[in-house]
């Protein structure tokens, strides 16, 4: 391979760290993973060479570059910081004004932003982690690794086929999806979609007496196992929490919970998990990075609930840093949306592999097995 083909290949499959992971040798030699799942590639006539889709996730990367060799990048970045200038581009303006919203001129994005960068992973030397296992539980949920689809609205405006192809693409990496309020697609049409898939639902918190009970039960019967319910900015009314419960008996989960406040409240009215979130930074002007609160919610919460966390994640060292500070798992909600804009069901496909085949290799990188063992040790801070 020439020094240009080499360059041109690192470009187009992320960074040099990265590339010190691919090994095409191994890779065409097969292998398994702790659970017992063996792996091995395909190439199909033409040519191209097909990795599993599951675990190991790290075989995405090595798909990508054997692909490069053959002279066929992938159509869409595998870096996902530059996916959204890359989406932005392919969006009709109408789409630009919802998809790329943000409250307060980018203050919270930035913020959010500005929190992953106070931290450095410390790798571990001399520890056994060539293989690696991302799996995990998440409120009874099992998961390949603990990533999840967050709940976005209206995503036909990214594409025609919208939350379906999203909710596709979701159970076709076994990822759970969530479904937005707000989706352009019915909770019954997006659950055929997503077939034997993994699915919560999510819930705007009910004005008083204005809870849709029919919601509920719509959503149970398309075989939603958890309720997401989107705090409201104002101060939420609780009683509203025990009229949801009686309509509801599966587990639930509140989104948006951004101080210590908030999520003592959520252990004391008995849900089983928050969402650590700022939305994006859609809601709530120039507020703190959502990253910001995750450690002491996580410390003095983490025992009796599950700490999901999102707004910002892009790339692995984010999925690696918000779990090493308390979450068990993260949400990603704009790079799929992009994906899906850019190359319908196979985009979301891409970005979600992309994303878990980066963190499978910086897991490894960073010395650990498992993404169980990490925590606030794993990382120092800058000040
Ligand atoms: C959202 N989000 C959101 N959240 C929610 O609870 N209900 C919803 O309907 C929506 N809709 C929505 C639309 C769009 C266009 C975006 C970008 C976001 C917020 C979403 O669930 C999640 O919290 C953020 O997207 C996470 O931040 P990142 O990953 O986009 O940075």
């Amino acid at each position: 391979m020439s020094e240009l083909t080499r360059r041109q290949l690192i470009g187009s499959v992320g960074s040099a760290a990265a590339m010190t992971a691919l090994a095409p040798q191994a890779f065409a030699a097969g292998g398994s993973t702790s659970a017992g799942k063996s792996f091995a590639p395909v190439t199909s006539s033409s040519g191209a060479v097909s990795a599993p889709a599951g675990p190991p996730y790290s075989g995405y990367q090595v798909e990508i570059y054997l692909n490069g060799l053959r002279g066929v990048s992938p159509k869409i970045t595998t870096n996902l910081s530059r996916i959204e200038a890359q989406a932005a581009k392919v969006l009709s303006p109408q789409a630009q004004k919802y998809l790329l919203a943000d409250a307060g001129g980018r203050g919270t994005v930035r913020a959010n932003a500005r929190a992953f960068r106070k931290w450095r992973i410390i790798p571990l030397m001399f520890r056994d982690h060539a293989v690696r296992d991302l799996s995990t539980t998440v409120v009874g949920t099992q998961m390949p690794a603990p990533v999840l689809f967050a709940p976005v609205g209206r995503q036909k405006l990214a594409h025609p086929d919208g939350e379906l192809a999203s909710a596709r693409a979701a159970a076709g990496l076994e990822l759970t999806y969530i479904h937005s309020a707000k989706a352009s697609y019915s909770l019954e049409d997006v659950a055929a979609a997503n077939g034997a898939g993994s699915r919560w639902y999510e819930l705007n918190w009910p004005k008083k007496g204005r809870l849709d009970v029919s919601l509920l039960q719509r959503a149970r019967a398309a075989l939603y196992t958890h309720l997401v319910i989107t705090l409201p900015s104002s101060d939420p009314n609780w009683k509203q929490l025990r009229s949801i419960r009686e309509h509801w008996d599966g587990p639930i989960l509140l989104k948006g919970v951004r101080t210590v406040e908030d999520a003592s409240r959520a252990v004391k009215h008995g849900v089983q998990g928050i969402v650590v979130s700022s939305h994006g930074g859609r809601k709530g002007g120039e507020s703190s990075g959502s990253l910001e609160a995750l450690p002491a919610i996580a410390r003095r919460t983490g025992r009796r609930l599950s700490v999901l966390f999102d707004s910002g994640v892009r790339t692995a060292p984010h999925v690696f840093k918000a779990l090493a500070l308390g979450a068990d798992a993260v949400l990603v909600g704009r790079p799929y949306v992009f994906g899906l804009a850019l190359d319908g069901q196979a985009g979301v496909r891409h970005v979600m592999r992309t994303l878990l085949a980066e963190f499978d290799i910086s897991l490894g990188n960073a010395g650990y097995a498992t993404h169980l063992d990490l925590g606030t040790a794993s990382l120092s801070t800058i000040r």
